[in-house]
């Protein structure tokens, strides 16, 4: 069976890749590389650069490869940056995805699986957050990924397609067998952030406000491996094959760590001390987002391998000094 990822480039798509390789999936990429990286994809996939709203180039490459499901991560995925630049946002993230989803129910792909975001709640407690909590998105970025939920619901009603949408907390991490990590540059996620400072890439790591009402006043997140990031993707992938209907579930552990809490476990793994300065807030963070996680779990039969944040570090930091090998090249 082929499989379509888009965005199969980039850090998330390029470990859904190989897991879809490694379970003996033909699978095609196709990513602009705006972001991703051509030597990120295995090469026993297929790689087409492209744009995912070119309807004639999406129809080719479903009648050629003959292609049954899609995972459609390609997306501009900065929370900032969607701010400062929405309408850019709204049409890479929003008007592409529709026009890809108008190519793939013309062409008969009847099988969906989009990457969303916990971004789509908004400001919430820091009580777990399950899927049935308002929708109350703060950022541009946000709302490109709800509509998007959105034009698959409505869609799905229309057409004979079926989705999973996955909200993903904050995913981090790296394949274990150093086949693939995150090499966006100029990165923002914390943990990506730590990883380079900790191996001097850069002079040390700022922390974003630490007047929250968390217990320690840090930031509380769901930090998920990417690797069971994409497992999950692959069940959604089974239970869409066996007939499940339509979902949309967080993708998330269920439990958090304070924004100190990884900046210590990033300097106890490493066995590195880097200069840590105590910033104000980021404009935008949530004080904590924790998925209720047990959705995914009973439906799609998810069941995380990866699930301790020393792993989830140790993975980081060893992807980040491959990097730097690779870089000085
Ligand atoms: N942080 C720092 N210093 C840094 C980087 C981050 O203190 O150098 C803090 C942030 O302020 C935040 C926490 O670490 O409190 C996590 O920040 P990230 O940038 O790693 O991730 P976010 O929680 O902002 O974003 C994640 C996903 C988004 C998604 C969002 C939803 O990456 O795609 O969660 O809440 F939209």
């Amino acid at each position: 069976m082929a499989v379509l990822v888009t965005g199969g480039a980039g850090y998330i798509g390029s470990h859904m890749v190989l897991a879809l390789l490694d379970a003996d999936f033909e699978v095609v990429v196709l990513d602009d590389l705006s972001t991703g990286f051509d030597w990120l994809v295995h090469p026993e996939a297929a790689l087409v650069r492209g744009d995912v709203a070119d309807a004639a180039l999406v129809r080719g490459i479903v009648e050629r490869y003959d292609i049954e499901a899609v995972v459609h991560f390609a997306a501009r995925i900065v929370v900032p940056e969607s701010v400062i630049d929405p309408l850019g946002y709204y049409h890479a993230n929003t008007a592409k995805s529709r026009a890809f989803l108008e190519a793939l129910i013309a062409a008969g792909v009847r099988q969906i699986i989009f990457s969303s975001t916990a971004a789509v709640y908004g400001m919430v407690g820091c009580d777990p957050v399950h899927e049935d909590a308002a929708l109350a998105p703060i950022s541009p970025y946000g709302r490109s990924k709800l509509m998007t939920e959105w034009m698959l619901l409505d869609a799905a009603m229309a057409h004979p397609l079926k989705y999973v949408a996955l909200r993903y907390f904050n995913v981090a991490g790296a394949d274990p067998a150093g086949r693939a990590g995150q090499s966006t540059r100029a990165a923002t996620h914390l943990i990506k952030v730590a990883a380079e400072a900790a191996l001097g890439k850069r002079a040390g790591l700022d922390i974003f406000g630490t007047d929250y009402p968390t217990p320690d006043g840090t930031c509380l997140r769901d930090y998920i491996h990417v690797t069971d990031l994409v497992a999950a993707h692959l069940d959604a992938l089974r239970y869409l094959r066996t007939g499940g209907a339509s979902r949309v579930l967080n993708c998330g552990y269920g439990w958090g760590y304070s924004v100190r809490e990884v900046v210590d476990t990033v300097k106890r793994v490493s066995g590195i001390d880097f200069p840590v300065r105590i910033c104000p807030r980021r404009v935008g963070d949530p004080p904590a987002i924790v998925a209720g996680a047990q959705c995914i779990r009973s439906d799609l039969g998810w069941s995380p391998k990866l699930a301790d944040l020393d792993v989830i570090v140790a993975h980081a930091l060893s992807w980040e000094r491959q990097l730097g090998e690779r870089n000085r090249m």
